[in-house]
């Protein structure tokens, strides 16, 4: 965990060169909007591994109130920059300074495949959120593409690149079944998962937007290319 964190850190200034500038700003937006659709646009949020705030920016200026947490105290600094108007802790994802039953929606985005423990994670989620909560995630999913993704990242950490998300941190891409089953286990119902992005921000150019022209074909029909995974549910009402 440390060594994420130190990751985190080291890149956080150039974060949102990656993933809010021209390609990747239109590949984190798709993500928040498939994040968005299945939360409540009023009460607070908690954004579990929010980065630089960007996910918890787009949830105030929709009209709710907002919280982020983060590893890496670097991500929270900028995020607290983003958004002033939050509040940001520094902690992990699995265990939770919050009172039970505190929020009224949970987000985490592209942070779950780095935490060590999933269970524990969801298992504090349903903790914090009010009775009729919903959570919704996305993070990378298992596929013929992202099978290798480690291996490059391995590769990449011996060169010594410095590029977001580069590195042997040993994170977990999941399938559709593995996120229904750690939802509904930690007690959720309403349980629902789906994969999307097709176009993902490190395609050239041309490519890029050839996949973004076919990405809701893909993701309705073929849904096993896209890159990511999200899961939603809901905590029962008392
Ligand atoms: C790819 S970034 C995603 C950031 C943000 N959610 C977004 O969509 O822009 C992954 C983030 O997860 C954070 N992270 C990794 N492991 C974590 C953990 N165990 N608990 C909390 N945050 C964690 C990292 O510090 C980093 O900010």
């Amino acid at each position: 965990m440390k060594k994420v964190q130190q990751h985190y850190d080291d890149v956080a200034d150039i974060y949102d060169d990656r993933y809010d500038r021209d390609q990747g700003r239109y590949y984190h937006a798709h993500i928040r909007s498939q994040i968005a659709c299945h939360l409540p646009n009023e009460g607070v949020l908690l954004d579990l591994g929010c980065g630089t705030g960007l996910f918890v920016q787009e949830y105030v200026r929709a009209g709710g109130r907002a919280v982020g947490l983060d590893i890496s105290p670097k991500m929270v600094e900028k995020a607290q920059r983003r958004c002033r108007e939050s509040g940001f802790v520094v902690g992990t994802a699995d265990v939770l300074p919050f009172r039970d039953n505190t929020f009224d929606a949970l987000a985490s985005l592209l942070a779950f495949s780095y935490v060590p423990d999933p269970e524990g994670m969801l298992k504090e989620a349903y903790r914090v959120l009010k009775p009729g909560g919903s959570i919704a995630i996305c993070t990378l999913g298992h596929n013929i593409f992202t099978s290798a993704v480690p291996f490059i990242y391995q590769v990449g950490e011996k060169v010594g690149l410095k590029k977001v998300g580069v590195g042997d941190f040993g994170e977990h891409y999941y399938s559709e079944k593995e996120i229904q089953e750690l939802l509904a286990g930690a007690g959720f119902v309403d349980v629902d998962t789906n994969r999307c992005s097709f176009a993902h921000l490190a395609l050239r150019g041309p490519v890029f937007r050839l996949a973004r022209s076919v990405e809701p074909f893909v993701e309705e029909h073929i849904p096993y290319l896209a890159y990511n995974v999200c899961g939603s549910g809901r905590k029962p009402e008392r």
